[in-house]
């Protein structure tokens, strides 16, 4: 568990053009599992444990098809609690072996994201276990408040002028925005959002599709933090994976898609702000999305 955060941050040296901020962006693909995720699962399932409702050997639930999956599942195995994953169908096969592997049990629904909800809050009443739901758990926010947002202070030694992360559940911005403004009050906080998405435009648009960040709903933790959020800025799927690439390319950075849209807006930022430093992260590895480089 020791190995969950403690994320090295790199500065870009190549993409960043003369008259720019300059532009540090955390590996959070240098987790366990390979994404910010397992900071969330170590904190849902900790947080669960202290409330009394997982008790040694219990049984969580996630619905996930995603990165957090991956996570519970890691964390579930090594405190030895049983792990649980409603998946949409046509998650990728790799992902559930993987997860399979780690000693999970995935059940497959068909109805989409609503149907794995219902059947995630279902198996959890009937095995006595917890849902974890990162869409709603404080405990995702918290996670951030306290490691990631933390070791983001402690890296820029304070002095950072923007933020910059894409949306999925929006744990990671609301938990990083409330440190900041409390101790830099200045720092301005830029949600990333795939093109066309509910976020901006309202419920029943359905943005691009970048896997991790939020095209057609608005999650709870949104709802609650949104006014951390100084302002949203769209990114449509070819820009994410053109700046995918480049990342790879020019910095050696093996980010997945999200760090692709999260440096396409970081880059505009540092433009506009002309000097300072941009703070933004690589939530998982392009090793993740091998399909879309070959
Ligand atoms: C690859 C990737 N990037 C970004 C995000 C967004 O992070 P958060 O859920 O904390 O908003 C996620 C979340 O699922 C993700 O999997």
């Amino acid at each position: 568990m020791s190995l969950v955060g403690g994320t090295p941050i790199v500065e870009l040296k190549n993409l960043r053009k003369p008259g720019m901020a300059r532009i540090l962006v955390k590996l959070e693909y240098m987790n366990p599992t390979g994404s910010h995720k397992d900071r969330i699962a170590t904190y849902m399932i900790g947080e669960a444990e202290k409330q009394g409702i997982l008790k040694p050997g219990g049984v969580v639930v996630e619905a996930s098809s995603g990165n957090t999956a991956l996570s519970v599942a890691w964390v579930a195995a090594q405190l030895g609690y049983k792990a649980i994953l409603v998946v949409e169908e046509g998650a990728s096969p790799v992902k559930i072996g993987l997860i399979k592997a780690l000693g999970a049990k995935v059940v497959e629904v068909s109805g989409g994201y609503e149907e794995a909800l219902k059947t995630a809050e279902e198996i959890a009443y009937k095995e006595g276990g917890v849902f974890l739901n990162q869409y709603d758990n404080e405990a995702n926010v918290k996670a951030h408040y306290e490691t990631t947002a933390r070791e983001i202070y402690t890296q820029t030694g304070g002095i950072l002028d923007a933020f910059v992360m894409g949306i999925g559940t929006c744990g990671t911005i609301a938990g990083v925005a409330m440190y900041l403004k409390e101790k830099a009050e200045n720092v301005k906080i830029i949600g990333v959002v795939p093109r066309g998405a509910a976020i901006p435009r309202g419920l029943g648009a359905v943005g691009e599709r970048i896997e991790g960040l939020s095209h057609d709903g608005i999650p709870n933790i949104y709802r609650r933090y949104r006014e951390l959020i100084d302002r949203l800025e769209e990114v449509g799927f070819r820009e994410a994976l053109d700046y995918m690439r480049d990342a790879i390319k020019f910095e050696g950075i093996m980010g997945g898609l999200s760090t692709g849209a999260n440096l396409c807006i970081a880059l505009r930022v540092a433009e506009e702000l002309g000097r300072g430093v941009v703070v933004t992260l690589a939530p998982d590895s392009v090793m993740r999305y091998l399909h879309l480089v070959s």
